[in-house]
């Protein structure tokens, strides 16, 4: 396992990151059993990895929990979050404290290490800014919260307009953004502030279901050639991105989707959704492995590099953003 700082956290972390949540959540959103879900957290710490990404939402807070119960708990690095808004009201600082207090509970803990707003919209800034975070602040002083992020929610900010005015607020010392091979637009607006403000980064929807779902990408390849955003040569054939699968190059689609996004500069951790022991290891594998081929990478971000919002779908019935 490769290990980076958190930003200005200094928590020193694993490149990839276990995402809890998605569509997967750890598999218990695709039918596996707790002690199955346990064995995937597991499994993860033992090759490395050692920041686990949850929510109060996910419903997988527990499971976290009853993984991590037997290990040292100053070795995990939990993030977990509460939600911002339930129907169109924002949640009130009661609120958000009560999640807190919950998620110590769920977790089997006396500490967050990092504790995040989930899904912020960018009319809600201004209340996750000045009613929520002085809220957390005051948390983190009883130590009950060790750092403090938020989230943007992909699916309906695919500009980052949110995360544009927090990457400047020094509150925010972590922040989870969607990126990846067709939806680049963080490269300029996002990750050089995050650099220059020394915030950690989390990466969320690298390849969700349009780099893992047969049938998909060719879909919305098609889509996009018709649309005229992408040349048409890319409307042909059902594996449109398998330039990048050669010798030298990305072993599969997820290779080339985690390692594009993990060597990109501002990037601290990629998190990746699975329920399954073998994705596991290939997705940290990938995670660790060098660079793309330079040739790959630019050609990735010229037929790219202006899309904006592809691959961020909302989670499927049963799964928890
Ligand atoms: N707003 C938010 O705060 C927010 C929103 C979205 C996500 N997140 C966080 O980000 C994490 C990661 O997002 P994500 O769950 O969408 O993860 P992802 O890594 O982008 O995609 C995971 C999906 O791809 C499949 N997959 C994974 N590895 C594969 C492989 N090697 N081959 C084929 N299929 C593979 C998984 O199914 P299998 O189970 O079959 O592997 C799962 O359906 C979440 O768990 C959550 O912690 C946060």
């Amino acid at each position: 396992m490769d290990y980076t700082t958190l930003g200005k956290t200094g928590l020193k972390v694993s490149v990839a990151g276990l995402g809890c949540g998605g569509n997967s959540r750890l598999g218990l959103g695709t039918g596996r059993s707790e002690d199955e879900a346990i064995a995937i957290i597991r499994g993860a710490v033992d090759l490395g990895v050692n920041i686990l990404d949850t929510a109060a939402n996910y419903k997988t807070e527990d499971v976290v929990g009853k993984a991590i119960k037997p290990m040292d708990r100053e070795s995990i690095v939990i993030a977990t979050k509460s939600s911002f808004r339930k129907g169109g009201e924002f949640f009130t600082p009661e609120q958000v404290v009560a999640s807190l207090e919950n998620s110590l509970r769920e977790l089997d803990t006396d500490y967050i290490d990092v504790f995040q707003l989930h899904a912020v919209p960018p009319k809600g800034y201004d209340h996750a800014l000045n009613v929520l975070a002085p809220v957390l602040e005051r948390e983190k002083e009883k130590g009950k919260i060790r750092h403090i992020g938020l989230t943007e929610t992909s699916p309906n900010d695919h500009g980052h307009e949110m995360l544009q005015r927090a990457v400047h607020d020094p509150v925010w010392e972590v922040m989870m953004l969607g990126f990846n091979m067709m939806h680049q637009k963080a490269r300029q607006k996002i990750f050089p502030h995050a650099i220059e403000n020394n915030v950690g980064t989390l990466l969320m929807f690298v390849v969700r279901n349009i780099f893992s779902r047969d049938g998909y990408l060719a879909d919305k390849m098609r889509e996009l050639v018709a649309e005229g955003k992408v040349p048409a040569e890319l409307a042909e054939g059902e594996n449109p991105l398998d330039f990048l699968i050669h010798d030298g190059g990305a072993t599969s689609l997820t290779d080339a989707a985690y390692r594009f996004v993990r060597h990109q500069p501002g990037v601290s951790v990629v998190l990746f959704g699975t329920g399954s022991q073998d994705h596991l290891r290939t997705n940290i594998q990938s995670i660790i492995s060098p660079p793309l081929p330079e040739a790959d990478v630019e050609k990735l971000h010229t037929l790219f590099g202006h899309l904006e919002g592809v691959g961020l779908d909302l989670p499927d019935r049963h799964g928890k953003s």
